[in-house]
């Protein structure tokens, strides 16, 4: 009989109120059965909901420092079970040991620097424009925060969520990804033995379109923060709008490497190959389109080419292996549909095929994949295909360049390689994104930084670094007049300006 998982609620590990469960299983292994967590019903959210509401005044009022501890000892103890934690994301998730090591480090990154801003959760102090009055803004905490979480980074994009939003003061209620429960239930266990006050973190496993729904139409959450597609997303926004919610959401990408023919070619390659290899392809920032200047095109086609055929597939957890499967089958035949319109669309020079033979037979996985010959405009140049399939398309000058990165709806990251300042900073200034590497690929994002993109990215809210701090807290603005007298602002201060 499989481990059987509960919901986290109120400080206590409860089961679903329906008694339901679903399987995870691991996409490299469909046999290897990993265990059963609840399939929570709109009541298990109800209570959830609840039991963050009777938390949120003791906690909105523990000083903001007193929550970052309690954030610093969750990084201390994700460092401690940072391998565990890597082998059980990995387990689920497919993605090579390397990278799940690397997701948990996010969550370290994450826990460190939400502990440290809890010592400086700044407002701002402003003069008067009336004498003997002071003006000055501090951030409050909002309620509570229904988070929404994706598979690809299992362990790291709840910490970007929660752990911000804790040290605001708010209380949370998380639902992870139905294909990563694990990491997250990982992740709470470690969060109580930190210390988190009953109440304050609860956490309801579930699919989307029933646990998911219940959240998004929940009145006890006036914050909603969700990962995920492009299309959940519109339904989350209109669903949010109704209600006027405060909403961030994070979604797709069709982010492009430009290679100019001045760049470091050998530097480029290496780029490519983690930016569209990596994670399967499976991130928002994955490089899914590839800009080659004329001149280089071809020979660099055929280094590329070279290289992705060496890539070994594999279990995540053994020796050597440099790229895991995709997360289940309907992520498989999608990517599947996408290689027949680029056989309309291009001329497939590597994979195309799911991969096979050699202990692959039992997970969902597929050969790294390039088309060249793809036109600017067309679906798989434009398309988000979250899988190992990547687009060449040829262009001539920078502009050109800059003008093909931009024509597509997302705009979440974008690289250049080259070894000229001046389109480096052309870069910076011209394409539509809302991170830019130069001589670095589209993936790699520190938590320190806001994350985030423009158009249908996302909704102008960035996650990580400071500005994630704004979207959890409302600022709250204070008058105080010690004259003793009415003073009303913008009649009785004109004497003191000239205009
Ligand atoms: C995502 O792709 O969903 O920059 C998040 C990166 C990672 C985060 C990616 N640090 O690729």
């Amino acid at each position: 009989m499989a481990d059987q998982f509960k919901n986290y609620i109120g400080g206590e590990w409860v089961e679903p109120s329906n008694g339901q469960y679903f399987e995870n299983r691991n996409p490299a292994k469909q046999s290897d059965l990993i265990g059963l967590w609840p399939r929570s019903a709109r009541e298990d959210v109800d209570r959830a909901v609840a039991a963050a509401q009777a938390a949120f005044p003791e906690w909105s009022r523990t000083p903001a420092p007193a929550r970052g501890d309690i954030l610093r000892r969750v990084g201390d103890l994700l460092t401690e079970r940072k391998d565990e934690i890597a082998r059980a994301a990995t387990r689920e998730m497919g993605k090579v040991l390397t990278e799940t090591r690397g997701d948990v480090q996010e969550g370290i990154d994450t826990a460190y620097y939400a502990g440290v801003e809890g010592r400086r959760l700044f407002g701002h102090t402003v003069p008067s424009e009336l004498r003997n009055k002071w003006a000055m803004s501090y951030r409050r905490p909002i309620g509570v925060a229904g988070l929404i979480t994706p598979f690809n980074f299992p362990l790291a994009i709840p910490t970007w969520k929660m752990f911000p939003a804790l040290v605001c003061g708010n209380t949370v209620v998380i639902k992870p990804a139905e294909d990563t429960p694990h990491t997250v239930s990982l992740l709470v266990e470690i969060l109580e033995a930190a210390g988190i006050p009953k109440g304050v973190v609860n956490l309801v496993h579930g699919l989307g379109e029933e646990v998911g729904a219940a959240m998004v139409d929940h009145p006890g959450l006036p914050v909603i923060s969700f990962t995920g597609s492009t299309e959940t997303g519109s339904h989350i926004g209109a669903a949010c709008g109704r209600t006027h919610k405060r909403l961030s959401l994070e979604m797709g990408g069709k982010n492009a490497q430009i290679v100019m023919a001045d760049a470091d070619l050998d530097l480029a390659v290496d780029g490519v190959l983690w930016g569209a290899f990596g994670t399967t392809g499976q991130r928002c920032t994955a490089t899914s389109r590839l800009l080659l200047q004329d001149e280089i095109h071809d020979a660099f086609v055929q280094r590329l080419v070279e290289r992705a055929r060496t890539l070994t597939l594999g279990y995540g957890l053994d020796e050597g292996v440099e790229v895991g499967p995709l997360i289940h089958a309907a992520s498989r035949d999608k990517v599947e549909q996408y290689v027949e319109i680029g056989k309309q669309e291009g001329t497939l020079v590597l994979g195309g095929a799911r991969a096979t033979g050699d202990g692959l037979d039992d997970g969902f996985f597929f050969q790294p994949t390039i088309f060249t010959d793809i036109k600017p405009g067309s679906r798989m140049a434009t398309e988000e295909i979250f899988g190992p399939v990547l687009s060449v398309i040829r262009f001539t000058d920078l502009d050109e360049a800059i003008r093909i990165n931009n024509e597509v709806k997302y705009g979440l990251s974008s690289s250049i390689y080259t070894r000229d300042n001046v389109a480096s900073f052309r870069a910076f200034q011209d394409l539509d994104n809302g991170i830019t590497y130069v001589n670095a690929p589209t993936i790699g994002a520190e938590a320190h930084l806001p994350f985030g993109g423009v158009k249908q990215t996302g909704n102008g809210h960035r996650e990580g670094g400071w500005e994630v701090y704004e979207f959890y807290s409302e600022t709250k603005v204070c008058y105080l007049d010690y004259s003793g007298k009415l003073q009303r602002a913008q009649i009785d201060n004109y004497d003191a300006s000239p205009y």
